[in-house]
């Protein structure tokens, strides 16, 4: 009833833990039933290790967060000796999230996981990234460039080929295009919405970046028109996401046009809400004889 096929891979429910909010993957086995997610995004891996900003680079603003956590990582060659093997074993599907400067870091980034003996289903390519002073969103605001990442990645791998979207264009959609012609399977929407946040009594920031990325329950209806943008325009399917915290948000996403959904920034509350989304989802269709959670996928109404 909750499993879904994206290419030729069976997800066992829609339900995705969203890059950067799950850590590498391998850390949650203990305290959460992982044949209740459908995936986990690794975090943003890069060329090289970083330790991304200096702190505070995470601060709770309303009901969500902002972050500029700038892609600390352990870098490729690490992540490959270190997480690949756990990650292998781990009782649902994972992809990798791959971030990058220039082309080529995507490229050798790629390259160098090939070689290595990884299970993953496929690459979630981040070029959205809001909190780097280089490359991350120059690319995602970029149809060329976009485009060209694209296609030269596809040339690397036959693996589920997903591009992650900014929402800090104008046009998402006329982006999700060019990176549809590049050669992806799927695009993710959306990496979180450029913010800011300060003390109103003492004037002072509260990211040491000054601006960040604004995730969580005040961005879902911004995500929504996102996802229904591209779902109007491109071909492709989309993992949509953007402030979901309850079943009720993933029925919304996938009524807008989202294959599969991921979740955030509820992870930082609790790693094993992500369970109780899958049984409330589960229930819901039961009550309702909704066979098939692909049934909602574009079931909206306009009229
Ligand atoms: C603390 C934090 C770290 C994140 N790190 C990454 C990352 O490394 N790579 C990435 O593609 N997205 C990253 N994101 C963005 C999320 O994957 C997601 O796109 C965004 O938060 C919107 O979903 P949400 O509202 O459910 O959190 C991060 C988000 C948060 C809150």
């Amino acid at each position: 009833m909750l499993k879904v096929k994206i290419k030729d891979i069976k997800f066992n429910s829609p339900i995705i833990a969203a890059s950067g909010t799950y850590g590498y993957g391998d850390e949650f086995d203990s305290f959460v039933d992982l044949n209740k997610i459908g995936c986990i995004i690794t975090k943003s891996i890069t060329l090289e290790e970083r330790k991304g900003n200096a702190s505070p680079r995470i601060h709770e603003s309303g009901s969500g967060m902002i972050n500029s956590i700038g892609l600390a990582n352990m870098g490729v060659k690490k992540f490959c000796k270190l997480k690949l093997d756990k990650l292998n074993k781990i009782k649902t599907k994972f992809i990798i999230s791959i971030a990058g400067s220039k082309i080529q870091d995507y490229i050798d980034v790629v390259s160098e996981i090939e070689k290595c003996n990884g299970f993953h289903v496929g690459y979630e390519i981040n070029i959205s990234c809001p909190n780097v002073k280089k490359g991350g969103m120059e690319f995602g605001v970029n149809k060329e460039i976009s485009e060209k990442l694209t296609s030269e990645l596809r040339k690397l791998t036959s693996k589920l080929l997903i591009i992650k979207l900014s929402p800090n264009v104008t046009n998402i959609e006329e982006i999700g295009l060019f990176v549809q012609k590049g050669g992806a399977d799927v695009i993710s929407a959306v990496n979180t919405f450029s913010g800011l946040a300060i003390d109103y009594k003492t004037g002072k920031m509260m990211l040491s970046t000054t601006f960040g990325g604004v995730s969580g329950p005040p961005i879902k209806p911004l995500a929504l028109a996102k996802v229904h943008k591209l779902y109007n325009n491109i071909k492709i399917p989309i993992f949509g996401m953007g402030g979901i915290i309850n079943y009720k948000d993933i029925i919304e996403f996938l009524r807008v046009g989202s294959s599969m959904v991921q979740v955030g920034t509820i992870n930082y509350r609790d790693p094993s809400s992500i369970n109780s989304l899958y049984d409330n989802l589960k229930l819901y269709l039961d009550k309702n004889k909704i066979t098939s959670v692909s049934k909602l996928i574009g079931d909206y109404n306009d009229s």
